[in-house]
């Protein structure tokens, strides 16, 4: 029976869409939100067909109105939300020479304040469940090394850390906690971008350099982020867990 519901952004591919994935096989009911329509109402669809309960909403993390107007909607469908997973994000490569201001705000916008965005409008449904969780996608870059030429996504996830532990704080007295994870070097349509990232090629080689010998998959990252959604993580808030293979310890 379904008794959860768990928003997550950015669910349309990659490591959101997994994540969808993993908290329908628990039990969710998931609420699927992207920008990327199709590709989000398929991975509704797919929940359902395989017997699991979802909606897709669309839902631009970098728009007040949208974001509020969701929330809202979920108030009136549901009441409340058992987690809010902070999942979209963007990662431009952004020489330092060339960056521009509207560069720099957007991948902000997107990367930081859109978590705080959501966040702000679910926490009346995350204190109405009385177990809500947050769980916040920053990166090793930014929470424990630098990405050159990745300045803003950098910053971003870097300021996503400190998002984590005041959030954790303030939201604690109505029992709702809030982690982040740092993903390593997973394998999506985000690191397999040749422009904007390392691509298939660059993955590939950097495997040796990754302990555990391998790049992480979505759902290597969903899987933890489901765990700290979890009762089990009951005693977890405002911590950062990386989940990169060993990559960044072997540095
Ligand atoms: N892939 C990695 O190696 C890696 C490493 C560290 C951190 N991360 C982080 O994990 C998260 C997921 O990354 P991924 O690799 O699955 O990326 P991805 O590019 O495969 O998916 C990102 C998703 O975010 C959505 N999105 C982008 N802008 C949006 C907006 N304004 N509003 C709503 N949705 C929006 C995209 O449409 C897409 O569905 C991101 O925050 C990313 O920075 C990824």
């Amino acid at each position: 029976m379904t008794t959860k519901i768990a928003l997550i952004t950015g669910a349309a591919i990659g490591i959101g869409r997994a994540t969808a994935f993993k908290f329908a096989d628990n039990h969710y009911h998931v609420v699927v939100t992207d920008i990327l329509s199709s590709e989000g109402e398929a991975v509704a669809e797919t929940i359902r067909q395989r017997g699991g309960s979802a909606d897709y909403y669309d839902l631009d993390v970098a728009n007040t109105a949208n974001v509020d107007d969701v929330c809202d909607r979920l108030d009136h469908q549901f009441g409340s939300l058992s987690a809010v997973i902070n999942n979209a994000g963007i990662a431009h490569k952004q020489p330092l020479q060339t960056l521009s201001d509207e560069q720099w705000d957007l991948t902000m916008d997107i990367d930081l304040k859109g978590m705080m965005r959501v966040t702000r409008a679910a926490n009346k449904l995350l204190e109405r469940d009385g177990n809500g969780a947050v769980v916040c996608l920053s990166s090793i870059a930014g929470a424990n090394v630098g990405w050159a030429e990745h300045i803003p996504y950098s910053a971003a996830k870097g300021g996503v850390t400190g998002l984590v532990k005041a959030l954790a704080i303030e939201l604690a007295d109505k029992n709702i906690r809030v982690n982040g994870i740092a993903p390593g070097l997973i394998r999506t349509a985000q690191s397999l971008n040749t422009e904007h990232s390392v691509g298939p090629e660059g993955l590939e080689a950097m495997i040796p350099g990754v302990p555990l010998g391998r790049i992480g998959s979505p759902e290597d990252i969903a899987n933890v982020i489901a765990f700290l959604a979890s009762g089990d993580a009951a005693y977890m808030t405002g911590q950062i867990l990386t989940v990169d293979g060993g990559l960044t310890v072997s540095l």
